[in-house]
């Protein structure tokens, strides 16, 4: 199947490592140009190079913190600056901290919700202008299996990104006519990093060793193991094609089948 994504431009964001940089690898194999941003500037042209070399498509690293509005104008402004457009966002950034109602004040939620939240609202304002002009777009939100499902230890996430849910519900009825479709994605246990770090968690909260948690965590999906990052990248450059211009509003999970719920 031809995705139509030649020459399309892309913004990954937090896209260095784990699921952003699976998702800009899958859009350069489709012959996207794609930029991608991460907090690390070492490590981010490292991925760029690599993924350039990879797929022989351009890859434009731009530092850049996911809690700082000033470094999401400048993104999308650097984006839209060197490649002259700017057709697909994929929103993404560091997951919040692990952890139980108790543990967190104010000020943790208020940061958590910056940049889980935040984050997606500033960069979608930022990028709407340019989609309206081609009349074309695609927005993609990474979340979690945690807003179907919340995950007991993950009460910032679970929360937060019901919110970027109910965002981008609203948005995909009010920008549809201009051609942008909005949907999210839903990852389930995908090994990254992230991941590695909340097994580490979850280790020393209950003296297990990381390796029989990762294990342990692939059990509940029907597939029987955890994801890997490829899986939700593919996922990503489909909902960013051409052929899914009928597909809007919706969240899906790659998951191997974990939520229980039939819908
Ligand atoms: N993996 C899973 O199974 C899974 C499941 C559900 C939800 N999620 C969510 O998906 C997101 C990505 O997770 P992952 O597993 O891919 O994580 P990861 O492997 O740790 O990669 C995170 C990437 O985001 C960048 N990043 C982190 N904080 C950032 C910030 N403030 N601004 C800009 N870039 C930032 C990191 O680079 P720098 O550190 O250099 O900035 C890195 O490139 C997280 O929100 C996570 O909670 C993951």
């Amino acid at each position: 199947m031809n995705l139509g994504l030649k020459n399309k431009v892309a913004l990954v964001t937090a896209s260095s490592k784990g699921l952003g940089r699976a998702s800009a690898e899958s859009l350069a194999q489709e012959g996207a140009r794609v930029a991608i941003c991460a907090r690390d500037g070492k490590t981010l042209k490292t991925t760029a190079d690599q993924i350039a070399n990879a797929t022989g498509s351009e890859v434009l690293a731009i530092p850049a913190d996911m809690n700082s509005s000033r470094d999401i104008e400048q993104v999308v402004k650097e984006t839209v600056h060197h490649f002259g457009a700017l057709q697909i966002l994929v929103t993404n950034a560091g997951g919040p901290p692990a952890g139980y109602f108790e543990e967190f004040n104010d000020k943790q939620w208020q940061e958590a919700f910056n940049l889980t939240m935040m984050s997606a609202v500033r960069l979608i304002r930022a990028v709407l202008p340019p989609m309206r002009q081609e009349k074309w777009g695609r927005i993609i939100n990474i979340t979690s299996l945690s807003v179907k499902e919340p995950i007991d230890n993950l009460i910032l996430s679970n929360a937060i990104r019901a919110a970027v849910h109910g965002l981008a519900k609203t948005l995909a009825n009010q920008v549809a006519r201009d051609g942008i479709t909005v949907n999210n994605v839903m990852p389930g246990y995908i090994q990254t990093d992230r991941v590695e770090q909340l097994a580490q968690h979850s280790a020393e909260r209950t003296g297990r060793s990381v390796a029989d948690v990762l294990a342990e965590m692939g059990q509940p999906a029907p597939v029987g193991r955890i994801g890997q990052p490829k899986e939700l990248g593919a996922l990503v450059a489909f909902l960013a094609s051409e052929q899914a211009a009928y597909i809007n509003g919706v969240s899906i999970p790659v998951d191997g089948g974990r939520i229980k719920s039939a819908f």
